[in-house]
């Protein structure tokens, strides 16, 4: 059986466990970078690795009627120096969005700040970022990473948010904890971004089965909906975001008043539909040279993407131990 035809009968969680695991193999993420086979796949989902790459792509979606968030790519940095480097690339960032005309609106891994190597380079990182947004008038969103930073990541973003209200933290539906995480948000007033979770949890804190994960989405969505306050609903899927509109129509909350977001490269039709209804819709939009991780987040949400991407890998592996 073909690598493709493989990818296509092995089960979804099979597959999503496989890529998890992937995306933490740094030999394999020096493979895979230095592939020019991997490049064109990695484009559709990865606005360039350089910031001028990332604001002609942030432009044209400005053009088409989307706002965008920024995520500095990188994550689980092995320094304190790489900690302050990915931070430094941030606070460039902001102004060079800002002086465009562009949303100076970011997106920030902990990891990428230290926070696995000492929470309070983390808060330091966090702070210049909070500050260079602050200069702008911009907005910090805290990503949501596994479950055993969520405790961190909600502290963190709390602070922030006592310091310049213009922050935002990511909420998982697929843990079990999270109806009760964004009652503590909305009563600090916070905006939340609902995603569905990209990582691989244990049954402990997670629900498991896709359809509990939606059904638990859909209960969350119409939560914050209803809440009065402005949040993001971050998914691509139709039945969710129908729902959405549906709830918003009957209860009159206008497009101001929350919006769709939606990962670079994934369903651009659903995203130009969107733009098209009147509704606010804006775009994560990856850049930089650490692509990997998120690429291989990708890969396991999707198993349509991971073929060709699997055929890849084992040619340039394949070559490399031909060369030895
Ligand atoms: P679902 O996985 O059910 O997909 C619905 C449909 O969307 C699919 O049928 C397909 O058509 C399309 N689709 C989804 N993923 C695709 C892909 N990779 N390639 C091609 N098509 C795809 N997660 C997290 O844990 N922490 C976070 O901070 C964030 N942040 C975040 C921001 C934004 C703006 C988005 C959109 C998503 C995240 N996520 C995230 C990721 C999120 O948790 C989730 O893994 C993906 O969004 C996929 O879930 P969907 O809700 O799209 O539904």
């Amino acid at each position: 059986m073909g690598i493709a035809a493989a990818v296509r009968v092995l089960p979804h969680r099979t597959m999503r466990s496989l890529f998890m695991s992937l995306s933490h193999r740094r030999s394999l993420a020096r493979l895979a970078v230095r592939s020019p086979l991997t490049r064109p796949v990695v484009a559709r989902f990865v606005a360039g690795e350089t910031i001028e790459e990332a604001l002609t792509a942030i432009a044209a979606l400005k053009q088409a009627g989307m706002h965008t968030t920024v995520d500095v790519l990188g994550e689980s940095v092995t320094s304190p120096e790489l900690a302050a480097a990915a931070a430094d690339r941030y606070v460039a960032t902001l102004p060079a969005l800002a002086s465009r005309g562009l949303d100076p609106n970011v997106s920030v891994k902990l990891t990428q700040m230290g926070l696995d190597i000492d929470p309070e380079v983390c808060r330091d990182n966090v702070t210049r970022i909070v500050d260079a947004a602050r200069a702008v008038d911009g907005f910090v969103r805290f990503d949501m990473e596994d479950h055993a930073r969520t405790d961190a990541t909600l502290a963190i973003w709390q602070e922030a948010h006592e310091s310049y209200p213009k922050t935002g933290v990511v909420i998982q539906s697929c843990l079990r904890r999270s109806a009760a995480d964004i009652e503590r948000i909305l009563a600090a007033g916070g905006s939340v971004r609902l995603c569905k979770g990209a990582y691989d949890e244990p049954r402990s804190v997670a629900y498991l089965n896709k359809s509990t994960v939606d059904a638990n989405y859909a209960k969350l969505m119409e939560r914050l909906l209803t809440s009065g306050s402005y949040h993001a609903l971050a998914t691509h899927d139709p039945r969710l975001i129908a729902r959405a509109i549906e709830i918003a129509e009957r209860g009159g909350i206008g497009p101001d008043r929350f919006e769709f977001q939606m990962l670079y490269g994934v369903r651009r039709d659903l995203q130009r539909t969107l733009v098209e209804r009147g509704c606010t819709v804006r775009i994560y939009v990856p850049y930089g040279h650490e692509w990997y991780p998120y690429f291989m987040r990708r890969l396991a949400e999707r198993p349509a993407n991971v073929g060709f991407m699997i055929r890849a890998i084992l040619k340039e592996e394949g070559r490399r131990v031909r060369g030895r």
